[in-house]
């Protein structure tokens, strides 16, 4: 991935194409396939940045990788993990620093967590404290909040039941694994629908799970689960940038193959669909217990919409892209309890706003999250993705509907969670330079 990108304004996009593999599914399966005996294969593989830091380092936990092609692995486990002879880097992935505490905390030996610069000023109390709860003895810098991490062998983790103040994806499979090494059940009750693949993928692995309406249990492991054989779908997170992007630049049609629509991920389809938007799903299927389907999209006249913690839980992660819609649809769009954007790679308040403001664009920052008024024309300038990956392809698809040129300056991290985003975007005809 390039450090530069320089697009033209974009006349239409045409086409099919498909997205790189779900990010969160993929950290899962490499993880998970640590607790199954035996080889466990994933195809649809992220080949990210963010994935492949995970992928080094369950190799550090003993497991065996043979990686077939970019986006397929096999991983061979003995059912058991090694203690690691290295510090575990996380590089940029809250995902894999937020779930590796919680499998680490139920294991018999040593083990230290880092990453880079971004991850080790993002807060880690949301993990250490509820599984010191738990007697675990995990430690971190800065009074147990921020990384670097280190956990010593467990003595006897104990299950508890925790109401969670946020709704967290990655608190909750954190809490989850390790309550699959702790005494008694393990109870998480989420405030908001956080995304479920931990739960499907470790059900469908047979481990003893139960969901109930908001509250999921895990009791203690009392052997090892069944390894996995997946095909993961492509990452709703990614092709929200393309769902925008043809919903806004006139004269577009394009399809979408193959996309993950778990009702926990779907909130950008709705938010869209509230707001106008042409967007229709077919051949609905569903494979490895994850929903799945090909998503066609049209330009269409936008309207705003308000949004709140009902669907904002369920699209934390396309609020920045979002915002460049509500740029280009008539009237006003209000984002609310989005507080935790705060804390993703980057303050995505700030940045989202700082970079649309750039170009024109009418969005003030709130407490909470954003108000925008539309449609404004946006213009080319120089922006900056700020070493967030999210923000850099934001740029890039505001970029295709700004009058001229647009630069988006630190495009590289881009491949953190999507890769072929560049040749997805060619594929359906936009025009980029890289530089
Ligand atoms: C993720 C959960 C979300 C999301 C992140 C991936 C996961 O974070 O923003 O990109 O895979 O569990 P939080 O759990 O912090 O909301």
């Amino acid at each position: 991935m390039p450090q530069k990108l320089v697009i033209a304004r974009a006349v239409g996009l045409k086409g099919e194409t498909f997205v790189s593999g779900d990010k969160s599914i993929s950290h899962r399966a490499l993880i998970f396939s640590g607790l199954g005996k035996g080889t466990s294969r994933i195809k649809g593989f992220l080949n990210g940045s963010d994935c492949l830091a995970t992928l080094e380092i369950v190799k550090q936990l003993g497991i065996t990788v043979n990686k077939i092609s970019p986006t397929e692995i096999l991983l061979k486990s003995d059912g058991f993990f090694k203690e690691p002879e290295q510090v575990l880097d996380c590089q940029n992935s809250g995902t894999t620093i937020r779930l590796l505490c919680g499998l680490l905390a139920g294991q018999n030996f040593f083990s230290a967590l880092t990453g880079s610069e971004q991850i080790r000023r993002r807060p880690m109390g949301r993990v250490i404290e509820p599984l010191t709860q738990m007697h675990a003895q995990i430690y971190g810098r800065k009074n147990n909040t921020l990384a670097p991490i280190s956990i010593l062998p467990s003595k006897k983790l104990m299950g508890q039941t925790f109401h969670l103040g946020v709704a967290s994806a990655q608190v909750k499979s954190c809490l989850l694994l390790a309550g699959l090494f702790a005494e008694n059940t393990t109870t998480v009750i989420e405030p908001g629908p956080a995304r479920d693949h931990t739960e499907r993928m470790l059900k469908a692995m047979g481990a003893p799970i139960a969901i109930n309406g908001n509250a999921v249990s895990i009791q203690k492991l009392a052997s090892n689960l069944q390894p996995m054989d997946i095909s993961i779908p492509g990452d709703m997170s990614s092709a929200a940038f393309l769902l925008v992007a043809a919903s806004i630049i006139e004269n577009s049609h394009i399809m979408i193959k193959n996309v993950g629509i778990n009702r926990t991920r779907n909130g950008i389809i709705e938010a869209l669909t509230q707001m106008n938007a042409d967007v229709s799903l077919h051949n609905l299927r569903e494979e490895a217990g994850e929903p799945i389907a090909d998503i066609n999209v049209k330009t269409a006249n936008l309207k705003g919409a308000i949004f709140d913690s009902k669907q904002v839980v369920r699209m934390i992660d396309e609020l920045p892209i979002l915002a460049v819609a509500a740029t280009q649809a008539h009237g006003t769009t209000l984002i609310k309890d989005a507080a935790e954007l705060k804390v993703k790679e980057t303050n995505r308040i700030d940045t989202t706003v700082s970079e649309l403001r750039k170009m024109g664009a009418n969005i003030e920052a709130t407490e909470d999250g954003f108000i925008v008024e539309g449609p404004t024309p946006l213009k080319g300038t120089v922006l900056d993705s700020h070493g967030d990956h999210r923000l850099a392809m934001m740029g890039v698809i505001a970029g295709l509907c700004a009058k001229n040129d647009t630069t988006v300056i630190h495009t590289d991290v881009i491949k953190d969670s999507f890769p072929t985003f560049t040749v997805c975007l060619r594929e359906l005809g936009a025009k980029l330079e890289e530089q």
